[in-house]
């Protein structure tokens, strides 16, 4: 994707603008102290910082000729796109003649930040492009895997190689705010940056809950770093909740865990103790298995005008389509290419499965091709699943829950032989005193969505993506 993309160009609001300089510190006495803006877009945080310069620097009786040299030297900007540059220099001409400044030579460079070994900064101010990782082209990924310790490993984002570069340009005493997304804390590819992160941040402050961006679902964060001589002690700060804590350095995971901040403890009963939560089982090729039929005859389902035995199906479910199907008044099935005995899933072999189900084997050799280009299990035969992570398990009365949950949780039981394919399903541990209702009510209480917030990874403003582990980690 080209960094011209409108994604990664979201320019910072004024109020926040206003923010981030309070809260680095960007003053009083800024003359002769170098500051960079390294993806300054149009200029909404550069301006700003030149106002507090020239301001400050007029208060301090520089003549306009020293407070010229100043800006040409101490301020310094990067960005890529020309036309966000021509916006942004004239906006700065248009200042300094308001402010009857002599001709500046402004140092906005027009070269990607990530290339250039910027140094000796004092103060930084940005909100650098967030590019998820599949949104990266092949030879940009490979770049930054190859020159940032925190892009090596998995799906990072660009902007984790922009925290990096910048905290490496600081001077031993500089200081860093930025405005990141939250998913930083909470992301596993972020883990390395994490690792990083946790000998620099002083001060996080969490946005989640504020729309920063006017009609962009992103959950956001300040973070405030100093480049050495850090305290023990990490501010953290809710700005919705207006709620301040101080967390122990110590505390912050060492080899990258997730960094939660805090935890609301509801009980002392672990829900994994009584339940087992798996993934959802995953054809990796939905649009082969997954139908609602277009009408029946006896022992087929006519999909497409296409018939497949009945007895080579089952129900399928998803959070999702519980709530489509209730509408819709049409069930969804999934073409089940697997062998049940007392409860007990087991595999065919080809010809044993082409046997028994001529048509459902035939429906599913349309796809022959998408089917082999799977990323499957080894083990996986074309007309299986790509993972059979799901199967041993998947027999039995469950409970249906999404991956990401928005606002509350809304948890579906459903029946032995219904195939859940997105989200987690939820069963009974043997030997467990508690029942998929008292699940039910666990997970769809207030508690929970509480607890998701606080360790869930936010997707939007009111929505977090959980793991197996969280929910089986959660204290009711
Ligand atoms: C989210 S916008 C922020 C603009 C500005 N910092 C603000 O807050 O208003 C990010 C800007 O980074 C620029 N950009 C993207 N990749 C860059 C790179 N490698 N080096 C410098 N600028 C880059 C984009 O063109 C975009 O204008």
């Amino acid at each position: 994707m080209s960094k011209q993309d409108k994604n990664c160009q979201v320019p910072t609001p004024i109020k926040y603008v206003e923010q981030m300089l309070d809260y680095v510190g960007y003053k009083r006495d800024l003359w002769g102290h170098k500051v960079l803006e390294n993806s300054c877009g149009e200029g909404n945080i550069l301006i700003e910082i030149v106002k507090r310069y020239i301001a400050d620097a007029k208060r301090n009786r520089y003549t306009p000729q020293e407070i010229v040299e100043g800006l040409e030297n101490d301020v310094i900007a990067y960005e890529v796109d020309q036309k966000k540059i021509d916006t942004c220099l004239a906006r700065l001409n248009n200042l300094s003649s308001l402010e009857n400044l002599p001709e500046i030579k402004w140092n906005i460079k027009h070269q990607d930040f990530l290339k250039n070994k910027e140094k000796n900064i004092e103060f930084i101010i940005g909100n650098p492009p967030y590019i998820t990782y599949h949104d990266l082209t092949q030879e940009e990924r490979e770049f930054l895997q190859k020159s940032y310790a925190v892009c090596q490993k998995g799906r990072f984002d660009y902007c984790y190689a922009f925290i990096e570069a910048s905290i490496n340009a600081l001077t031993d005493n500089g200081k860093m705010i930025y405005l990141i997304p939250f998913s930083i804390f909470r992301n596993k590819f972020a883990a390395e940056l994490r690792v990083f992160l946790r000998n620099h941040i002083v001060k996080i402050f969490d946005y989640r809950s504020i729309n920063v961006f006017p009609g962009i679902t992103c959950s956001t964060s300040l973070i405030f770093c100093e480049k050495e001589n850090v305290s023990d002690m990490v501010e953290y700060e809710d700005i919705f909740a207006q709620n301040k804590i101080w967390i122990n350095r110590s505390n912050l995971s060492v080899d990258g865990e997730k960094w939660v901040f805090h935890r609301t403890v509801s009980g002392n009963r672990r829900f994994g103790d009584y339940f087992s939560v798996h993934n959802s089982v995953a054809t990796l090729c939905n649009k082969a298995f997954l139908f609602t039929a277009d009408g029946e005859q006896e022992q087929y389902y006519i999909i497409t005008g296409i018939p497949v035995e009945k007895k080579a199906t089952l129900p399928a479910i998803s959070t999702k389509s519980s709530k489509d199907m209730k509408k819709r008044k049409k069930e969804n099935r999934i073409i089940f290419p697997y062998k049940m005995s007392n409860g007990k899933i087991d595999h065919y072999t080809e010809e044993e499965f082409k046997r028994l189900y001529p048509c459902a084997w035939k429906y599913l050799y349309q796809f022959y091709c998408d089917l082999g280009k799977r990323k499957a299990d080894e083990n996986a035969k074309w007309f299986e699943y790509g993972r059979n992570q799901a199967l041993a398990e998947v027999l039995g009365k469950k409970l249906v829950i999404p991956m990401v949950i928005t606002n509350s949780t809304k948890a579906y039981i459903a029946g032995k032989y219904t195939i859940p394919y997105a989200g987690y399903f939820i069963t009974v541990k043997r030997g467990s005193n508690m029942t998929l209702q008292d699940a039910k009510k666990v997970l769809e209480s207030a508690g929970f969505y509480q607890y998701v917030k606080e360790v869930g990874t936010p997707t939007t403003i009111s929505s977090y993506r959980v793991s197996v582990h969280d929910i089986s980690e959660y204290m009711f």
